[in-house]
């Protein structure tokens, strides 16, 4: 993994297949959640603002994220809570 000018290389696509998520490691507490969406790669913080479970625990329909207690977030716009 390399860090410059603020970006921080996490993988590339092909690494996802799609339907696939992965956990990517990006500093020594955090990680960030990629998703293969149809062949469209999303990204989140892999902690849920609930109870901080990991993101790519949860089911993915339709472009939602739901998370084990229910929170459900589009990976589309990024929006969440719903
Ligand atoms: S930890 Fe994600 S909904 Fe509770």
């Amino acid at each position: 993994m390399t860090s410059e000018n603020g970006w921080v290389h996490v993988g590339s696509p092909s690494d996802i297949s799609p339907g696939e998520s992965r956990a990517v490691k990006i500093d020594a507490g955090r990680s960030v959640a990629l998703f293969n969406l149809d062949g469209k790669i999303s990204a989140t913080d892999n902690q849920c603002p609930h109870m901080g479970y990991p993101l790519t625990r949860g089911v993915v329909k339709d472009g939602v994220l739901t998370c084990e207690h229910g929170r459900s977030f589009d990976l589309e716009c990024g929006r969440g809570g719903h």
